[in-house]
């Protein structure tokens, strides 16, 4: 059986400070955890981190990556220099990025195709707005958004992570039901299992209001093979339960 993967999305927090501190308590509290472990961090401290938690079984991550390889593209960070440094993942797509700059599908699909070549893992995330489910509209906006990203890469597909990311449970402590999320999940593992014979080992993760008390019955979904966790990855025990759950 696949192992899942928790991933921390940190977003626009911490300090040099800060992140010593939650990284040593993460350190300190993981022991032999089950599934693989990431924390995305802001671009300023990718290198401090992966200090710190070099040689233990967390992985870290950053939380976009250039769509363009390297040149003139002011304040952009390749995903070569993000290799350079050790990252493993980098989170494309999300929906803050969408929403706040602009990202289109296919400037997700570049993003996610650099990382590839990079051998980056990109986590990719798709993910329907309030207004979209309400409409009935979910399978059709989760199908597009992963879509581009297959299309664009083809044969590498099985090498992503996928992140459902329904908008409105992210930050808002309205979690998706196990149910819902399960349900989405698996329209996403039929499209994998229609562009690739190693769909199977696509970790799909759920994301959105994932706390120590939703994460155990969230993870035991069949689809679901992890999380991307907000606001709990901040918090060392709070993350640390979300750890233990991913059995
Ligand atoms: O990428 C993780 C995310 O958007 C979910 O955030 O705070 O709802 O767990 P949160």
């Amino acid at each position: 059986m696949k192992k899942k993967l928790i991933a921390g999305n940190w977003k626009m927090n911490g300090s040099t400070a800060t992140n010593a501190a939650l990284v040593q308590q993460l350190l300190a509290g993981v022991g032999q955890a089950a599934c693989d472990i990431a924390v995305c961090v802001p671009a300023p401290y990718l290198a401090g981190v992966e200090a710190l938690v070099k040689g233990s079984a967390i992985a870290v991550g950053a939380q976009d990556v250039s769509a363009y390889d390297a040149g003139a593209y002011t304040g952009e960070v390749s995903a070569s220099m993000l290799r350079d440094l050790g990252v493993r993942y980098a989170i494309v797509g999300h929906s803050e990025r969408r929403q706040y700059h602009g990202e289109t599908d296919a400037v997700v699909a570049n993003k996610a195709q650099k990382a590839l070549a990079a051998g980056i893992t990109p986590i990719v995330c798709v993910g329907e707005t309030l207004q979209e489910r309400e409409a009935g509209l979910t399978e059709e906006v989760v199908k597009r958004q992963l879509a581009a990203v297959i299309h664009t890469n083809g044969h590498c597909i099985s090498e992503i992570v996928v992140a459902y990311e329904p908008v409105w449970a992210i930050g808002t402590g309205k979690t998706a039901s196990p149910e819902q999320a399960q349900q989405v999940h698996a329209v996403l593992r039929a499209q994998l299992h229609a562009a690739t014979e190693h769909s199977d080992r696509v970790q799909i993760l759920y994301g959105g209001s994932m706390n120590a008390a939703n994460a155990a019955q969230l993870l035991g979904q069949a689809d679901i093979d992890g999380g991307l966790v907000g606001g709990a990855s901040l918090k060392a025990p709070d993350f640390l339960s979300i750890i233990a759950a991913a059995v």
